[in-house]
């Protein structure tokens, strides 16, 4: 074999290595928080801001505000929280974010987040974060990849 296919079978080899492995619905989780796009053919929508003007998902989708590995991003004066799941929902604990104090996330409790702008103890969060339109499946995909968004930033670990 010539020199360059050995060595980018080899580079294709360990970068398929390292590569986040995620099932179908997580990969469609993916594919919502970083495009804005249903799993099926239905364009979804948000309402953002104090008029809830109606917008594509597309347009506003969470990786634009929360960072492609979730992490959050300074976005005027409310900042857009990390959204690692160890954060949300399995530590221990009373959170803060932006003022707001509140207890872990729940699978329902982040859909009520996501789709009606409330975190775990009723306080409602700041417009800046948009409200979604999600179908039971699409919302499901989400919280799928939510739970394994902390490791697209650690690639390293399996
Ligand atoms: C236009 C920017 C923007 C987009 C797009 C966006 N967010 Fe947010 N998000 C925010 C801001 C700002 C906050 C903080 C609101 C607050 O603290 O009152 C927030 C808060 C949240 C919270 C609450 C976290 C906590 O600790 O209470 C969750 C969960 C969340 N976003 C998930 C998402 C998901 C999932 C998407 C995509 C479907 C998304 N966001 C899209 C800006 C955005």
């Amino acid at each position: 074999m010539n020199t360059w296919v050995v060595l980018l079978v080899g580079l294709a080899c360990a970068t398929s290595a390292f590569a986040l492995d995620l099932t179908d619905h997580e990969l469609a989780g993916k594919r919502l928080y970083r495009e804005g796009v249903s799993s099926s053919d239905a364009q979804l929508q948000a309402r953002v801001g104090a008029s809830d003007m109606k917008v594509p998902a597309s347009v506003l989708p969470c990786a634009s505000c929360h960072g492609n590995d979730g992490r959050g991003r300074a976005e005027g004066g409310v900042r857009p929280p990390s959204l690692d799941w160890q954060r949300l929902a399995l530590g221990q604990g009373t959170r803060e974010a932006n003022g707001r104090s509140y207890p872990a996330y729940t699978d329902s409790s982040l859909a009520r987040a996501i789709q009606h702008g409330v975190d775990p103890a009723g306080n409602r969060l700041d417009p800046a974060m948009p409200r979604f339109e999600l179908t039971l499946a699409d919302q499901r995909n989400l919280t799928a990849y939510l739970k394994r968004l902390a490791e697209e930033r650690d690639p390293g670990v399996e």
